[in-house]
């Protein structure tokens, strides 16, 4: 050991600096607060487990192709890249924890978050994360934030088979993890309220005990995990959703919640000739509200009427979704969305002042935002806003 004599004389030197350096970074922000909520806060930098070489979904894909064929098309994969959550996440009014549950693994962030500058969200500390994976962070919601923590992938059975270290956590994989992002009700500032409340519902509803997240989001399916392994209990990994597309290509697995019920069309011939016809709306499958998580989603009952001119003589449209203002203070005004197994009947009648072939035109539609919004977050032409999910067409005849 040669210089043994000079060390202590440059551990305190080193020690000063470092000091020195510390009480500089202090006096720069006086009034540091740490970050509090569990929204605020990534997944930490996770290292590769063993016996993988990459993060990325693409790299699980080798081995795991179904299921990266099925992520890919899932709202999950889209989650960062999403044109919608691109222009809000540009607008000075969107804070850092916006990317918390939309590309969670801090490998995805560029800047690690160390705490707000007087307890401002405008003012976070921001620190590069030499972890920082541009790849990953396309994949939003990618195979490792499910998946990957503590240097092992997290599995069901915590099999053998695997060439990756792997450990079994049932708990993690459950519908606790959907609840984790899929459940937060917080006012963030005046007029930006985070409000999804899907976890609740479903705890309140009559699926809670019987049927949770997985079951209806990741059907069981018994399969091949990797080709050659031997058929296995397996999950579908499309979570899929109402199926309102992200882009005009890509075409997601559909869930409805609503089951449609129509009525027959009668027109009545005696003093007043008159048309009545009805809609019974349920809730009979999804497991929480319809609509339910972001409070942009609604869907539109209407009833259109025509004669034989094509000229419409009626028509009603009920809204079924929640109305907000936003400024200056955000505020839920109302919401009529329906709760589990809730049933409705829409009626649509028309006294008739004139003879005729009349036709009506009876649709319902799911929206992921109105045309307002879409405009104002500057979305191109091609972003799809809304799916047809019932469509008839019937005619009749006043004579
Ligand atoms: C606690 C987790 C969480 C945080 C934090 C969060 N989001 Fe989200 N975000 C979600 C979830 C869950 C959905 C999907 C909701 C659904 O479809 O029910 C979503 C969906 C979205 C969508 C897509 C809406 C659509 O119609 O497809 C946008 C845009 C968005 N978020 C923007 C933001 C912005 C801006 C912020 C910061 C103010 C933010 N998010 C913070 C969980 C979060
Ligand atoms: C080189 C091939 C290979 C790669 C790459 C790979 N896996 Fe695997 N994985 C396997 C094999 C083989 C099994 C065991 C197959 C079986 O049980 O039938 C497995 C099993 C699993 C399991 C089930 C574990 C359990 O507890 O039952 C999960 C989850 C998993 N892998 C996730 C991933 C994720 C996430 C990635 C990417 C970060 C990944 N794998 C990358 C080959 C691979
Ligand atoms: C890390 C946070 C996170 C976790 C964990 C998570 N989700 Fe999501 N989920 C989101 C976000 C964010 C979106 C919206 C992405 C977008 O629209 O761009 C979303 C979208 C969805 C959608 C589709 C919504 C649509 O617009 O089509 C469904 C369904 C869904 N998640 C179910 C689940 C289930 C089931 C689980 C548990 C197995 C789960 N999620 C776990 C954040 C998460
Ligand atoms: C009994 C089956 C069932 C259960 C249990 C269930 N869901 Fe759903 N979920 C559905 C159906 C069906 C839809 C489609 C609703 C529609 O758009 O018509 C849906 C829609 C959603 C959406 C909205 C997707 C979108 O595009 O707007 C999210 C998010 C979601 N579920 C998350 C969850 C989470 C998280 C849980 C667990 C707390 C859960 N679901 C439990 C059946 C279920
Ligand atoms: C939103 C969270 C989430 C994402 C994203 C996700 N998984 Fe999973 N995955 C789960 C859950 C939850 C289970 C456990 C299902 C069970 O057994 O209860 C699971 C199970 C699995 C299994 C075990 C076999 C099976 O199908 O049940 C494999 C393998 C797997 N996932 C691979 C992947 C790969 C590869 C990706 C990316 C392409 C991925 N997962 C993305 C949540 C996720």
């Amino acid at each position: 050991m040669k210089n043994n004599d000079s060390s202590p004389i440059l551990i305190f030197v080193l020690g000063f600096i470092l000091l020195s350096f510390i009480q500089c970074k202090e006096e720069k922000y006086e009034n540091v607060q740490p970050l509090q909520n569990t929204w605020d806060f990534a997944i930490p930098n996770q290292e590769l487990p063993e016996g993988i070489a990459s993060l990325s979904s693409k790299q699980c894909g080798v081995c795991h192709q179904t299921h990266y064929n099925e992520w890919k098309l899932s709202t999950h994969a889209q989650a960062w890249t999403d044109k919608q959550f691109q222009a809000e996440l540009k607008k000075e009014t969107s804070p850092f924890m916006c990317i918390n549950c939309h590309i969670p693994l801090q490998n995805q962030q560029e800047y690690i978050i160390k705490g707000l500058i007087d307890g401002d969200i405008y003012k976070p500390i921001k620190e590069l994360n030499p972890k920082f994976d541009y790849e990953l962070q396309q994949e939003g919601i990618n195979c490792a934030s499910c998946h990957v923590r503590d240097g092992a992938i997290i599995g069901p059975t915590g099999t053998t088979k695997a060439p990756h270290k792997t450990v079994k956590d049932t708990e993690h994989l459950s519908r606790n993890l959907c609840i984790s992002c899929h459940n937060v009700v917080a006012v963030i500032t005046p007029d930006l309220v985070c409000s999804f409340e899907t976890g609740d519902e479903w705890k309140d509803g009559p699926y809670f005990g019987k049927k949770d997240c997985k079951t209806c989001h990741m059907e069981p399916i018994t399969r091949e995990i990797v080709p050659g392994y031997g058929e296995r209990l397996s999950h579908l990994h499309y979570f899929a959703g109402s199926g309102i597309p992200k882009i005009d290509t890509l075409a997601t697995k559909i869930l409805n919640g609503l089951v449609i019920y129509p009525s027959e069309l009668k027109a009545k011939h005696s003093i007043n000739d008159s048309i009545t016809y009805s809609l019974t709306v349920k809730n009979e499958l999804a497991g929480h509200r319809v609509p339910t998580g972001d409070p942009e989603r609604f869907f539109l009952i209407s009833f259109q009427l025509k004669n034989e001119k094509e000229e419409i003589v009626s028509e009603k449209t009920d809204r079924i979704g929640e109305h907000w203002v936003w400024h200056p203070e955000a505020k839920k005004l109302s919401d009529n969305n329906f709760y589990p197994n809730e049933e409705r009947t829409f009626n649509f009648s028309y006294l008739a002042s004139e003879k005729g072939i009349f036709t009506l035109y009876v649709a319902v539609t799911k929206h992921r935002l109105s045309k307002e919004h879409a405009d104002y977050n500057k979305l191109e032409k091609d972003y799809p806003l809304f799916i047809t999910i019932f469509k008839e067409s019937y005619i009749t005849h006043l004579k």
